[in-house]
């Protein structure tokens, strides 16, 4: 059953994936304006089937809702949609971002760690130095392309650290990461979404095979790093066993690569669209620079959507739930509400509703447990690039990928 009130958008077809963001941003705002959420019927598609269909939650207070309350609106089996085959679970299965508490709190508890005050303090330096580096390699090298030269370099380099990789593991690392981020999301030709998404995954899993290695080397010879916080026993007595250690770094780089990387590319094109916000955010960084990010974060919606499945019977808004729906959270809608931001698809560093905004998820034992993370890096790294480079600019148009998931800019030319 598709929705009769807007039955020209289907959010299960690949055409509507395919038409230009500004088209979406306009179906999405029709839909917000219906009633109730939209029930549609996916597509029997093998590699997309995934049953029954979904309810979209289009709306910021329905995303907001089903976010907060975990219990009904469960991340078990999985967040991603369609339901992924068996194979896929075996790789993301011990990973928290699929997972309810008590499990997920549990894991949540243990790597939290990485992310605290004191730990990101810590990285603050190695972010610089790698971004004094990038940004030497652009100015020699000369400007091509910026996803490549500069935003996909950096996110990478930080996971990497964190984890204590080693230097001479690290080309590996990025051969994989390399493969296994060539397919995300939809993708045009069946054969061609099977072959990707299988070497996707073979990639994967050779990344945890490595950190597992390295994990067991730690175990038994501890150092100052993550990995070894994480295979050693904290004050619970908790410690990641060697297949949730394989599956949390597997999480990291692709929670953590693609989407600060995005968010960096649209925002220097959103910044040469809007010279009046670029012109304020360089007037004073320090003074914008936090409200910025937030704004290209809920622009851009690096993550385009999340699903929960339904556990108990619930009413939304006077729509009955039943156990076993699922139900798909657009953030990229709920971003563009104009009950909470007013004048939506307006670029503005300095909206003060921005902080509402749930491009790192709603509020709930999910939220981006990486955000600070992610805000840091791009601080640094925008503040590094506007400070040697002030006359930096996007040129033409990104070339976007084909996805319902990430909003992912495979090129962006630049000049400076
Ligand atoms: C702009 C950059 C980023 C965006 C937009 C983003 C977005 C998100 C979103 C929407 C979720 C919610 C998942 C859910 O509710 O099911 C999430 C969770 C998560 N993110 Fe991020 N993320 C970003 C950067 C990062 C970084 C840099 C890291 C780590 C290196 C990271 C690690 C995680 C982890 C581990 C989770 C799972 C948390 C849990 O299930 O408890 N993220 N992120």
């Amino acid at each position: 059953m598709t929705t009769a009130v807007a039955p020209d958008i289907d959010l299960a077809d690949l055409s509507f994936w395919r038409r230009p963001p500004r088209e979406r941003h306009e179906a999405f705002a029709r839909l917000r304006q219906l009633e109730h959420p939209v029930f549609f019927e996916e597509r029997r598609v093998p590699l997309l089937r995934s049953g029954r269909g979904f309810y979209a939650l289009v709306r910021h207070s329905d995303v907001v809702e089903a976010s907060r309350n975990a219990k009904v609106f469960s991340s078990e089996p999985a967040v991603t949609s369609p339901e992924p085959p068996g194979w896929v679970k075996h790789v993301f299965g011990e990973s928290m971002v699929n997972m309810d508490d008590p499990r997920h709190a549990r894991l949540r508890r243990i790597v939290s760690r990485a992310f605290s005050p004191k730990m990101l303090a810590n990285l603050q330096g190695d972010i610089e130095k790698a971004a004094t580096r990038i940004v030497d390699d652009v100015i020699a090298e000369g400007p091509r392309d910026f996803v490549t030269q500069v935003a996909a370099r950096l996110p990478i380099h930080v996971i990497c650290d964190m984890m204590g990789i080693p230097d001479d593991m690290r080309a590996k690392v990025h051969e994989h990461v390399d493969v296994s981020t060539a397919y995300t999301g939809v993708r045009p030709s069946l054969a061609r979404s099977v072959r990707m998404a299988g070497q996707n995954m073979l990639a994967l899993a050779a990344l945890q095979r490595m950190v597992i290695k390295l994990g067991r080397e730690r175990s038994e010879s501890p150092q100052g790093d993550l990995v070894s916080a994480l295979v050693t026993a904290n004050v619970d007595g908790e410690r990641l066993t060697w297949r949730e250690l394989g599956s949390f770094f597997a999480l990291l780089l692709v929670a953590g690569n693609e989407t600060a990387r995005n968010t960096m590319a649209h925002g220097v094109k959103l910044l040469t669209d809007n010279p009046e916000q670029r012109e304020l955010l360089l007037s004073d960084f320090d003074a914008h620079i936090g409200g910025a990010i937030e704004e290209m974060v809920r622009y851009v919606s690096p993550i385009m959507q999340f699903r929960r499945t339904v556990t108990e019977d619930y009413d939304l808004r006077g729509l009955h739930l039943k156990p076993g729906d699922k139900v798909v959270l657009f953030y990229g809608s709920a971003n563009r509400d104009e009950t909470v931001f007013p004048d939506p698809d307006r670029f503005d560093i300095t909206r003060t509703e921005v902080k509402q905004h749930v491009g790192f998820g709603g509020p709930g034992p999910h939220f981006c447990l990486g955000a600070n993370l992610a805000r840091q890096e791009i601080r640094t790294m925008y503040r590094e690039l506007f400070t040697r480079l002030p006359g930096l600019r996007a040129q033409g148009e990104p070339e976007l990928l084909l996805s319902n998931f990430d909003n992912s800019v495979r090129s962006q030319g630049f000049t400076f």
